[in-house]
């Protein structure tokens, strides 16, 4: 359990720690998908559609909780009611749990305190409806619309080129002409939704987390982020390899600059429909 448990920390594409972690996360990730099903075919799924891992068993415990104090408000689905409760799955407190794997930390207090809440749950309770949330949420992220590959690209184009240019914020960083040229033909459907949605996941290259270290007599260092806590920090040298560690100490400043901030920050705000729409239009980038 402990195992996983370290699985899902690893996860969470916003802790500074991630970069070793997270290349640890694939490989076990790997293991355990070949080891619960002994087959090959679920990896390739994990690979297309990373997600948090949420324990079966706890799922259903959380749905029956879910089912008995939720559902009159927030609808049997989850997804609200038309003028009464609103949808879990766009709660940034659900989507928040998910991705930190907080296991009901958050939505705990939330649940205890905040009306029309009024609801005690002990650790275990709130560790299952959190389970049961973000599964919910994995699954939308999975299949979308429904099950069908093919409805990926049945989305508005006006719509998602829209939604790129604005709301998005894509051509901030990227641009259809230039690094997106042509993305359509590279990729499938469902994997260009994966790579928007979690450019940091999955299998191939990714981009490193980069820290520059400004020491007390004004000397700094730069590198890829191996490893940083409160005690020190390891970076690596993007040309040579070599690794470097240093104590942190009083007047040392350590800025990190994360390249994937912005596609952690879009899970925070992106809709079903922005998510369709943006499949729908990168595809047609050919
Ligand atoms: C009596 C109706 C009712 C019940 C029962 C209820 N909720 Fe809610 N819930 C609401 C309303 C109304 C809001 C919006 C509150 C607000 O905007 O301040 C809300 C908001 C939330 C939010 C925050 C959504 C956001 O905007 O981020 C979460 C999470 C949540 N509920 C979870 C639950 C869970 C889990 C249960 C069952 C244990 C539950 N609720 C039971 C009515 C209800
Ligand atoms: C703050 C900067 C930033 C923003 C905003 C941003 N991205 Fe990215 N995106 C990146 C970085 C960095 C990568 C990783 C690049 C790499 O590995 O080559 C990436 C990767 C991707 C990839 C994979 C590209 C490939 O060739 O594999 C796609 C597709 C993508 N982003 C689409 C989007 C879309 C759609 C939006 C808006 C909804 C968006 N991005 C917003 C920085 C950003």
């Amino acid at each position: 359990m402990r195992r996983i448990r370290g699985g899902i920390i690893a996860e969470t594409y916003g802790s500074l720690q991630g970069a070793e972690r997270v290349k640890r996360f694939d490989h076990r990730r790997i293991i355990l998908a070949v080891a619960a099903c002994g087959i090959v075919a679920p990896l390739s799924m994990h690979a297309q559609f990373p997600r948090s891992i949420t324990e079966p068993t706890a799922v259903e415990r959380g749905a029956k909780l879910y089912a008995n104090a939720c559902a009159r408000c927030h609808g049997d689905d989850t997804r609200g009611m038309t003028g009464g409760a609103p949808d879990l799955l766009r709660s940034t407190l659900v989507l928040h749990e998910r991705r930190e794997s907080l296991h009901g930390k958050e939505l705990s207090p939330y649940l205890k305190s905040t009306p029309p809440h009024k609801f005690d749950y002990n650790d275990k309770q709130a560790d299952d409806l959190s389970q049961f949330l973000s599964a919910s949420v994995n699954k939308i992220l999975r299949s979308g619309y429904d099950d069908h590959p093919t409805h990926l690209t049945e989305g508005d184009v006006k719509a998602g080129e829209a939604y790129f240019h604005g709301a998005g914020g894509c051509d901030k960083c990227h641009s259809t002409t230039g690094d997106l040229a042509g993305i359509g033909k590279r990729y499938s459907a469902a994997a260009l939704q994966q790579k928007f949605l979690f450019p940091n996941s999955g299998l191939g290259k990714k981009a490193a987390i980069t820290a520059v270290v400004k020491f007390p007599n004004g000397t700094t260092a730069t590198g890829d982020v191996v490893r940083i806590d409160d005690f020190t920090v390891q970076l690596r040298d993007h040309t040579t390899g070599a690794t470097k560690s240093f104590n942190r100490t009083a007047g040392m400043k350590v800025t990190t600059t994360n390249p994937y901030a912005g596609h952690e920050a879009l899970l925070e705000k992106i809709t079903d429909a922005d998510i369709h729409n943006l499949t729908t239009y990168l595809d047609t980038l050919k």
